[in-house]
């Protein structure tokens, strides 16, 4: 469910707060994109990671955010006030009518349902406040290797339906009609 806190937008889980990309948070997102064991092997293009690499993007995500072009969020447990991942819409594109779903969850964090949370509150947001304003799709890409994500994506409902070639590697991309 969307709702505000002290720091504004934020959507919300059954244990994560998922909140806008900002600046308070850099550094703990730094770290998530240098843990190799999360990142290396599924998101090679962005790990390693230098500061002004992840200031620069960091920054453009939030001036996408702010004029709703994306809504890269980050996952902080609501218990520990630990940042565990970082999931929503990487581009919302008015034009298409589709918004690309990503996420990351730690490695610790992994296999406790968290990615299925920001999933469907994702999801609910979408079909709450993106699907007026033209939406219809949720598309989302992966390494063909990611096992974890297509299982996830298949799970999900999501179909395959192309591929694409980003960083030297071939991506799957799959889509979700949004009812
Ligand atoms: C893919 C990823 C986001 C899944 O996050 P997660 O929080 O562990 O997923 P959940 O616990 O919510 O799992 C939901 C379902 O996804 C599938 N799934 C998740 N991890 C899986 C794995 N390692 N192997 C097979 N299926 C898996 C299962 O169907 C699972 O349901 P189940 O636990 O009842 O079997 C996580 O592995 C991750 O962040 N990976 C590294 C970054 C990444 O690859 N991001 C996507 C880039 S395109």
């Amino acid at each position: 469910m969307a709702g505000a806190t002290k720091e504004g937008f934020a959507l919300n889980t059954p244990r994560l707060v998922m909140l806008p990309p900002e600046e308070v948070r850099d550094e703990q997102v730094l770290e998530l994109y240098n843990d190799e064991s999360t990142m290396l092997p599924w998101l090679p293009f962005l790990c390693p990671m230098k500061p002004e690499a992840m200031k620069k993007r960091r920054n453009f995500h939030r001036l996408e955010y702010q004029e709703g072009r994306s809504m890269f969020l980050d996952l902080v447990d609501r218990e520990t006030g630990e940042l565990v991942g970082t999931s929503g819409f990487r581009t919302i594109e008015y034009k298409s009518g589709e918004a690309e779903w990503g996420v990351v969850i730690r490695k610790p964090h992994q296999r406790r349902g968290l990615c299925l949370e920001a999933y469907q509150a994702s999801l609910e947001y979408l079909k709450k406040e993106l699907r007026s304003q033209g939406i219809l799709k949720l598309i989302a890409s992966t390494l063909p290797s990611n096992e974890p994500m297509i299982t996830f994506l298949l799970k999900m409902g999501l179909a395959k339906r192309g591929t694409h070639t980003f960083g030297g590697n071939e991506w799957q991309d799959y889509e979700l009609q949004v009812q």
